[in-house]
């Protein structure tokens, strides 16, 4: 088994600086021999490097939209072409426009894929329902073939269409969501579990509900798409847009272990990590290392230990 590390020093989809270093903090932390002692052959296929854009005015009210749009173009190519050739893939960003990259270049390898959106946020506002402009709280809406019609022409998107049904998307761990967002998550219909919803519920039953969702009736690649202030701010401080009331780390981990058992995972986005932001350089140390430990989980690291096999035991 191989797993192909992307990282996607990218700012764009927001307004504050320092979410561009979020793969050298992850990497810092450990990753890459996290991976490999779980016995993945690991291609790290460094950073990319985005194009930057002198003039990038506004456009219908969403923040550098060429710039975004670009470098999710971009990204997206990268991702087509490492999950054709075989590998799971981790993308580390950066700030979260970029899933409109990851998920549309592993759609492409894999048209019949499912979506597990674990965020504080649904990230599916349009450019004219956002309240902020900015494309880190746009990318499912550029996914989802049900807005086709509500997307209008922003300026460095042309290359993409919209490739996701909105039953083929799960979101968890909500608790800011736009009223427009809202709107839509009950018009068409989308699965979702808030906050709320796993306390009533519990991690367990979110996660049983949420494969029988997608899997139930076929088993298909699962790309999931981990946004860092899913977790409670106190886990995950260095994040621009933290929102009190997140996820425990338990629960976290618990969902991406529930992935990994499924044998489905193909993709993985780690996004928002934000080293300038958090009290202090400890802060940004400790999400950068929760981030390590929800890629390792989603990719088999367990928390009551494996073995190889018993004739290699002592
Ligand atoms: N809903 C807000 C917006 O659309 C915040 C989005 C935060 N997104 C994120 N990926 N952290 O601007
Ligand atoms: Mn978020
Ligand atoms: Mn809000
Ligand atoms: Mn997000």
């Amino acid at each position: 088994k191989s797993v192909a590390v992307l990282g996607a020093p990218f700012s764009g989809g927001q307004k504050r600086r320092g979410v561009e270093h979020g793969p050298k903090v992850i990497r810092d932390a450990g990753l890459i021999e996290r991976l490999s002692s779980l016995d993945y052959s690991v291609h790290d296929f460094g950073d990319l490097s985005f194009q930057h854009f002198e003039k990038d005015e506004p456009s219908l009210g969403v923040n550098f939209p060429r710039t975004v749009g670009a470098a999710s173009q971009k990204l997206s190519g990268a991702v087509s072409r490492a999950i054709g050739a075989g590998h799971t893939l981790v993308m580390l960003g950066g700030d979260h426009s970029l899933a409109i990259g990851s998920v549309s270049g592993h759609a492409q390898q894999c048209p019949d894929l499912c979506l597990i959106w674990v965020d504080a946020h649904a990230d599916l506002n349009t450019p004219m329902t956002s309240p902020s402009g900015n494309l880190h709280g746009q990318p499912v809406a550029f996914m989802l073939k049900e807005l086709q019609d509500k997307i209008p022409d922003v300026p460095g998107f042309s290359w993409t269409k919209p490739f996701l049904s909105s039953r083929d998307l799960v979101y968890i761990g909500l608790r800011d969501v736009d009223p427009g967002e809202h709107h839509l998550l009950k018009t068409l219909g989308i699965q979702y579990f808030s906050m709320r919803d796993i306390d009533r519920l519990g991690i367990q039953r979110v996660m049983e509900a949420t494969l029988d969702h997608l899997l139930a009736r076929k088993q298909r690649p699962i790309h999931l798409s981990f946004d860092i202030d899913g977790f409670d701010p106190s886990l995950a401080p260095a994040t621009g847009t933290p929102v009190n009331g997140g996820l425990t780390y338990r629960e976290g981990i618990y969902i991406t272990e529930e992935i990994h058992n499924t044998g489905l995972l193909s993709a993985v986005d780690l996004v928002e990590v934000n080293p300038f932001l958090g009290a202090n350089r400890e802060a940004a140390e400790t999400t950068a290392s929760l981030a390590v430990d929800v890629i390792a989980s989603s990719l088999g690291q367990t928390r009551e230990g494996a073995h190889a096999s018993i004739d290699t035991m002592t």
